[in-house]
């Protein structure tokens, strides 16, 4: 077993902590408001914080918003966790660095993943604090984290990827949505590199191409995921138009906006996936 899978399992077992049946990573604005949401639901006890600076091999995290912590809850001995934070490549992460908070969650036993981000929306119909499901994905970062050695106990070296995403916890997870009054589109999630926002004209191609929403993570979770068999739900959050589409287009894009956007949301998107988690034990 790999150090940084020895550290998690040793870290849980000295907790007295069970293996979680459903790990669920926040992205931007989503992640900052886990903690008082917290305070709001008292089903899910918090059993533990560990943070990724503490285990070996997992790189720390330097996004804006971006804590970079597992959370474990629990309720009636089943353990939900939460991952505040994630690693982008944009952060000078490899691909395989970005997966690895994920992947040995997977070694570890883990089986059930739910991914959700922040994203700029491309159709005029979505608008900018709403939901999307990720219904397919799009890898448009040219990178991928199974490229080198494949370990063939662990996926396939030619993973198939014909239902990237599971229709079975979308659609709880967008039943429970909807219960929330949270308006949830269908769509295709575009991944890019970043740092910078899109051009105008990625915009109008991406857009062009039918693509849902743009962001700069998840794609490469997903399939690293998929590879080792894991099931993998998928929202994202449209935190603001993609570049141009919005009504009033000369508007720029900023980090903060996303955030902001992420955060008069976020209770009612964390209480849908908390109530999505209680059908997926
Ligand atoms: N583009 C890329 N990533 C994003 C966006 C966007 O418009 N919004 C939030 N993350």
């Amino acid at each position: 077993m790999e150090n940084s899978a020895l550290k998690i399992k040793e870290w849980l077992s000295s907790h007295k902590i069970a293996l979680p049946f459903l790990h669920v990573v926040l992205g931007s604005g989503l992640a900052s408001s886990l903690d008082e949401y917290e305070k709001t639901q008292k089903d899910w006890t918090l059993k533990g914080v560990l943070s990724f600076s503490e285990i070996p091999g997992i790189n720390p995290s330097t996004a804006p918003g971006h804590s970079a912590v597992y959370k474990f809850y629990e309720k009636n001995g089943k353990t939900l966790s939460f991952q505040t934070g994630r690693l982008h490549g944009y952060e000078g992460n490899s691909p395989q660095s970005v997966v690895k908070p994920l992947t040995v969650l997977c070694d570890l036993g883990v089986q059930k993943f739910i991914l959700t981000n922040a994203a700029g929306s491309l159709q005029t119909h979505m608008k900018a604090g709403t939901a999307m499901i990720i219904d397919d994905q799009v890898n448009m970062t040219g990178l991928n984290p199974l490229t080198g050695p494949n370990d063939e106990k662990k996926g396939p070296r030619f993973p198939d990827m014909s239902q990237c995403y599971s229709p079975r916890i979308n659609e709880i997870l967008k039943k429970n949505l909807l219960q929330k009054k949270v308006e949830v589109h269908h769509g295709t999630y575009i991944g890019v590199n970043g740092p910078c926002f899109e051009t105008a004209a990625e915009v109008k191609l991406f857009s062009n191409w039918g693509m849902g929403a743009v962001g700069m993570s998840t794609v490469f979770e997903a399939i690293a995921l998929r590879h080792r068999g894991g099931e993998v739900g998928g929202i994202s959050f449209l935190a603001n138009m993609g570049t141009g589409l919005a009504e009033k287009a000369h508007e720029k894009l900023s980090g903060e906006e996303v955030l902001e956007e992420g955060k008069k949301k976020a209770p009612l998107i964390l209480s849908a996936i908390f109530n999505s988690a209680e059908e997926l034990i």
